[in-house]
C-alpha cells in the first residue's frame, strides 16, 4: 500500500533520479546514517513491508536493505528464486501483481533489465534495481555518497573505471551524464562499455582509453569491479585471460591524482582486478562505500515511500 500522497516512483536505472533528487537523496543519508551512529530511532516506515527477490547471491544488497528496513521501522520478506514460483515459470506480471498488492516495497535482483522493467510496468508499489545485467544503480548511489563525504562534490571530476564494461561501468556513465563529471574508461578489447546500452547520449560524459595507465591518468577516484559478473561464469577462463592487464595496482595508482580514492563495489578478487596493496591500502574507502549501501538506501526507500522529506 503505497501512501496515497506518493506519485508512484521506481528506481530501476541511475538516470530514474533527476540531479536536484539525487543531491536530495545525499543530503538525506547524511542526516539519516548520523541518527544512526548518534543511536536515535527514526522510524518513519513503521508497518511498512519490503518484498525482496533474489534471483542472484547477494551478501550486502541483503544485509543492507534488510537491516536498513528493519530500522525505519518496517519490515522485509526475503524471496528466491528456489522457493517461489518465480522459479517455476509464473509470469513474472502475475508475480508483480500478487505481490504489490500484499507489500509496500520491492526490490530485485535479477538477470535482464527487461525483466525488472516488465515487474515495474504491473506493481502498485516502488521497485528498487537490486542489480541486473545491465545497472547497479544502488552501488552507485553509495559510491558517490562515499566520494562526497571523503573529497565534497563529484562534479566535474574524473572517475577512472579499470575493466570490464558491464553493469557497474553503465552505471558510472549514467551517473556521469545526470551529475556532470567524466569516466575515463578502459577495457579489454571485446569487452568495451556499449553507450546504448549505458542509456547515455552525452558522449562528453565519458572518454575511451586502451591503456589502463592512461585512463587513471590524474583521475580522482579509480574504481573497478569484478572480471566476471554474476550469470557470465561460462566465460570465466578466458576472461582471465583477456583482463590480465587489467588489474589496478600501485603503478596506476601512481598516476592518478595524490588524493585520489579507490573503490571496489565487493565482492572482490586480489590479485585478479585490484591488488591487495591497492584494496587494503590508504587511498582505498571499500568498507565506507560497503556501509552507505545501507545509508542511502534508507533515503531512498524513504523518499520513495514519503516523497521529499525536510
Ligand atoms: N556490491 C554488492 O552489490 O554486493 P552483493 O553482491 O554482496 O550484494
Ligand atoms: N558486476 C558484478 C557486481 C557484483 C556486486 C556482478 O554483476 O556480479
Amino acid at each position: 500500500m503505497n501512501a496515497k500522497t506518493v506519485a508512484l516512483k521506481h528506481f530501476l536505472q541511475f538516470k530514474d533520479l533527476s540531479k536536484a533528487e539525487l543531491l536530495h537523496l545525499f543530503e538525506r543519508a547524511r542526516v539519516i546514517k548520523q541518527r544512526f551512529k548518534n543511536y536515535e530511532k527514526y522510524q518513519p516506515l513503521a508497518d511498512r513491508t519490503l518484498a525482496m527477490i533474489f534471483e542472484k547471491a547477494s551478501t550486502r544488497t541483503r544485509v543492507s536493505f534488510e537491516a536498513g528496513m528493519y530500522q525505519l521501522g518496517g519490515s522485509v520478506v526475503n524471496l528466491t528464486t528456489g522457493d517461489t514460483h518465480l522459479g517455476r515459470a509464473e509470469p513474472i506480471e502475475d508475480t508483480a501483481q500478487v505481490i504489490s498488492r500484499m507489500v509496500d516495497l520491492v526490490m530485485i535482483r535479477t538477470y535482464e533489465q527487461a525483466k525488472i522493467e516488465r515487474f515495474a510496468s504491473h506493481s502498485r508499489v516502488p521497485v528498487i534495481n537490486g542489480l541486473t545485467n545491465e545497472y547497479h544503480p544502488c552501488q552507485v548511489l553509495a559510491d558517490i555518497f562515499t566520494y562526497i563525504e571523503h573529497r565534497g562534490s563529484i562534479e566535474g571530476k574524473t572517475v577512472a573505471w579499470v575493466g570490464d564494461g558491464n553493469n557497474m561501468a553503465n552505471t558510472w556513465l549514467q551517473a556521469a551524464e545526470v551529475l556532470g563529471f567524466k569516466v575515463h574508461v578502459s577495457t579489454p578489447s571485446g569487452y568495451e562499455v556499449d553507450p546504448g546500452v549505458a542509456g547515455v547520449s552525452d558522449s562528453r560524459c565519458y572518454q575511451v582509453f586502451n591503456h589502463p595507465l592512461d585512463a587513471c591518468a590524474g583521475a580522482d577516484l579509480v574504481t573497478t569491479d569484478v572480471w566476471t559478473s554474476m550469470g557470465y561464469e561460462a566465460e570465466n577462463e578466458e576472461r582471465l585471460k583477456a583482463f590480465v592487464d587489467w588489474c589496478v595496482d600501485e603503478e596506476m595508482m601512481a598516476v592518478a591524482d595524490s588524493k585520489a580514492l579507490f573503490m571496489h563495489c565487493l565482492p572482490a578478487h586480489r590479485g585478479e582486478e585490484v591488488t591487495a596493496e591497492v584494496i587494503d591500502g590508504p587511498q582505498s574507502v571499500v568498507w565506507d562505500e560497503a556501509e552507505n549501501r545501507m545509508h542511502v538506501q534508507k533515503a531512498l526507500m524513504e523518499w520513495l515511500l514519503l516523497g521529499a522529506v525536510e
